[in-house]
């Protein structure tokens, strides 16, 4: 369809011209700047475009509608290439009907109980998407608005810098949320991904990056033997609605212990109370490490088969793993092959789900005059 077909245009932007003025420092180890193209048209005539990106090895794909990694690819261990990120060709298929693929997640990534909250004495209704509760930002999220997308090049370094402004009241949310979300592509291949918001009133804010990973290749069959590692001797359990309880479980003795390394397969149908609410893994891991300042190491994924690992590093206090449950056959992926469940799975670097109701879990709390930052990044080797 001529909408889907790539037409390549010369960044025309200042920041632009500034990109290819300066990526000759980034050519040199294997990055090459960001280059623009249309990727379709929104049905109001808006345009999405396509940037490419490629340092150390790695290729990145990302789109200005949903700030969506349409596309990565790392070399396997004998340096043949996959596109290990779940996606599809064309705008009208993330528009139609996208799980979230790729997509940036905002403002509140996972669950919030009814879409209800209360902040210093003020009660919020946001929107509900998922049965009786809010996910994911509610119906319009991040994941379905264009951001503002500009090039950069910083030394070796290559990335994208993608702004969004949620206006108050956007989806329920007080204050407006002025957010900055950076993707870094560094000379080691490494894909980073920095997180920054405002707000005019106070408010709750939670992003993530809802990338699901098949590191054997999108369309390649489940995930169920890739080898799974968190660092996390707890997870927070969830009711039937996949709203937590409030309470830490410990993993030990459970089928939520990655602490040594697992297939994710292995113990996928224990008949456990909370693999039957998730249909699967669908949890929030709280990580030993809890918040820090800097990314430390807490997850590691690894297909046997190509060698091909990811390893995440967050600043983040929780992980939400995500077996690729709800993918049901019903969907066309980028190389043209049917999605079924567990074709890929997910790790939101986060804060806890359903926090604003949750006053023992950390705060998701932005007050004016603070700064929401976080980080994570994601390491590839073979
Ligand atoms: C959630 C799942 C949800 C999925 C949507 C995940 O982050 O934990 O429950 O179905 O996103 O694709």
């Amino acid at each position: 369809m001529e909408l889907s077909r790539r037409t390549v245009i010369a960044g025309a932007t200042a920041a632009g011209v500034a990109a290819a003025t300066a990526g000759g420092t980034a050519h040199a180890t294997g990055g090459r700047k960001p280059v623009k193209s249309l990727f379709g048209k929104l049905a109001d005539g808006t345009k999405v475009h396509s940037w490419a990106l490629e340092n150390g090895g790695t290729r990145l794909k990302v789109l200005s509608y949903g700030g969506i990694v349409q596309s990565l690819e790392i070399p396997d261990r004998k340096g043949r290439y996959a596109n290990v990120s779940l996606g599809f060709g064309t705008l009208e298929d993330y528009v139609a009907n996208s799980p979230y693929f790729g997509a940036l997640i905002g403002r509140y990534g996972n669950r919030i109980a009814k879409g209800r909250f209360t902040l210093d004495g003020k009660s919020h209704q946001v929107s509900v998407n998922d049965g009786d509760n809010s996910l994911h930002g509610g119906a319009q999220g991040f994941d379905k608005r264009v951001w503002n997308v500009a090039p950069f090049t910083k030394g070796s370094d290559v990335g994208l810098y993608l702004h969004y402004t949620s206006v108050d009241g956007e989806m329920g949310y007080p204050g407006t949320l002025r957010t900055k979300v950076t993707y870094t592509l560094t000379r080691q291949g490494d894909w980073r991904v920095d997180y920054e918001a405002t707000t005019d009133k106070t408010t709750v804010v939670n992003l993530t990056s809802h990338v699901y990973w098949n590191l054997a290749g999108e369309s390649s069959g489940t995930v169920y033997d890739h080898r799974l590692k968190i660092a996390a001797s707890r997870y927070t359990p969830v009711d039937s609605g996949l709203i937590p309880t409030g309470k830490l479980a410990k993993v030990t003795g459970t089928p939520f212990d990655f602490r040594g390394t697992k297939a994710v397969g292995e113990d996928i149908r224990v008949a456990h109370r909370q693999l039957l609410y998730g249909k699967g893994f669908d949890h929030n891991w709280v990580l030993d490490k809890g918040i820090t300042r800097k990314p430390e190491h807490v997850a590691t994924l690894k297909d046997p088969s190509s060698g091909r690992t990811l390893k995440i590093a967050t600043t983040e206090p929780g992980l939400q793993f995500y077996s690729g449950n709800f993918l049901d056959g019903t969907l066309v992926g980028t190389g043209g092959g049917i999605y079924r469940q567990g074709d890929a799975l997910c790790l939101e670097t986060q804060h806890f789900p359903d926090s604003p109701n949750q006053p023992s879990f950390p705060s998701t709390l932005l007050r004016p005059g603070q700064t929401y930052r976080t980080t994570t990044v994601h390491s590839f080797r073979s």
